[in-house]
């Protein structure tokens, strides 16, 4: 099988795979290889929290021309995989020189799949691009062409919870990587004063409850496969509910826009955490935590999506909430405007690239210690 994740949380995916018993691993650019059963397989999809989709190989085959492509892809016994009444998708990642459009190759496949069974019944099943029964996934490297399907369906950060999007929402699979690349113990307490819809305390909850990430997804390609095992889902679904623990650090969240604290409000009850995530209504400058020690990981506006009026003075003014009001803890941020983050102007101990999407960010963290005061200027 192959996970595919973001560039710089490959190390953090290859741990989790490696604690779930996933067998001769591989680390890729973005993407984990690996190998195991079903149980696996199932397992993969409803607890890797930073795994983006997972798909698994069904043929490879060498191809040079569109003809060769054509001739290969409809000889292949699709029947096994989809039936007449299914949707389906085709997807191509292409790193070759015979082949240059990535969607030129998946439509020749799309065509190989269609014709392969109107030869046969006289019908085709349909194509759906957005919402397919069976995803099909093409890696062509050089003249070596492989065929995956995609055992997630919908991408695997679509956990479930969040029904209400602000207006810049972290991605799950990335908010759940950088909790965990925090290192956060699961029993200090986790803070974050710009908290938005609530993804970091949401996946923090998650991670600290062993609470499965897609647990609450209702769909997952893999069950509409035709060797589906809905008892062996069952059976791990309800291994992975009795894991489950109830009680939790305590998790706060703050946000000054009162509209966007209602929207966290939903999701996480949503998610099931609203009796254990506390939120206010705050400006990070007044907040002021109620532990002396603890983890907070923030992520605040790059001016990119969200306009802020002085980002500079915003990432300075939280360096400062940092030495006046965080000593003890370890503070995170995260941002995609790697000129503000330097304005934090405090000495990071830790700095970690990321993506969001295509922006790159950076991950730092700061150690908040009685000598952080004049601990200033990177
Ligand atoms: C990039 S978004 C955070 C996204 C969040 N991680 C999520 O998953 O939705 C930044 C948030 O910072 C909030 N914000 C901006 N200035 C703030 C301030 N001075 N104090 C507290 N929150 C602030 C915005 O309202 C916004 O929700």
């Amino acid at each position: 099988m192959v996970a595919k994740t973001f560039f710089g949380l490959e190390e953090v995916l290859r741990k989790e795979v490696e604690e779930m018993g996933g067998k001769n691993i591989k680390v890729l650019n973005r993407a984990i290889e690996f190998e195991g059963d079903l149980a696996l397989m199932y397992s993969a999809n409803l607890k890797l929290r930073t795994a983006l989709s997972i798909i698994t190989p069904i043929h490879e085959f060498k191809a040079t021309t569109p003809e060769e492509l054509y001739e290969r892809a409809v000889g292949i016994d699709w029947g096994r995989y989809l039936n007449l009444h299914q949707t389906f998708s085709v997807h191509a990642v292409v790193h070759s020189q015979y082949f240059n459009h990535s969607q030129y190759v998946a439509l020749k496949v799309k065509d190989a799949i269609a014709d392969h069974f109107r030869n046969k019944y006289n019908e085709r099943p349909n194509v759906d691009k957005k919402d397919a029964d069976i995803g099909i996934v093409l890696y062509v490297n050089s003249d070596s062409i492989t065929v995956l399907l995609d055992t997630s369906g919908k991408a695997l950060f679509q956990r479930g919870y969040k029904t209400q999007l602000t207006q810049a929402p972290m991605n799950e699979v990335l908010a759940a990587g950088i909790v965990l690349l925090s290192g956060w113990n699961k029993i200090d307490p986790f803070i974050d004063p710009m908290c938005g819809s609530g993804t970091l305390l949401v996946e923090a909850a998650m991670i600290a409850s062993n609470f499965p990430p897609n647990m609450l997804r209702k769909r997952f390609g893999f069950q509409n496969f035709k060797n589906y095992d809905a008892l062996l889902w069952k059976q791990i679904v309800d291994q992975a509910t009795s894991q489950i623990k109830r009680e939790l650090p305590p998790i706060y969240g703050s946000d000054i826009c009162p509209d966007v604290i209602q929207i966290a409000t939903e999701n996480i009850q949503n998610a099931g955490f609203n009796k254990q995530i506390k939120l206010t209504v705050s400006d990070f400058r007044d907040y002021v935590p109620l532990h002396p020690s603890g983890v907070l990981i923030t992520n605040p506006p790059y001016d990119e999506r969200l306009k802020s009026d002085d980002i500079n003075g915003l990432y300075s003014d939280l360096g400062t909430s940092f030495k006046n009001n965080y000593v003890g803890f370890h503070c995170w941020v995260f941002s995609g405007n790697l000129n503000a983050l330097k304005k934090v102007a405090l000495k990071p101990s830790q700095k970690i690239k990321l993506y969001n999407g295509s922006i790159e960010g950076s991950l730092n963290g700061f150690e908040m210690y009685e000598g952080s005061k004049k601990l200033v200027h990177e």
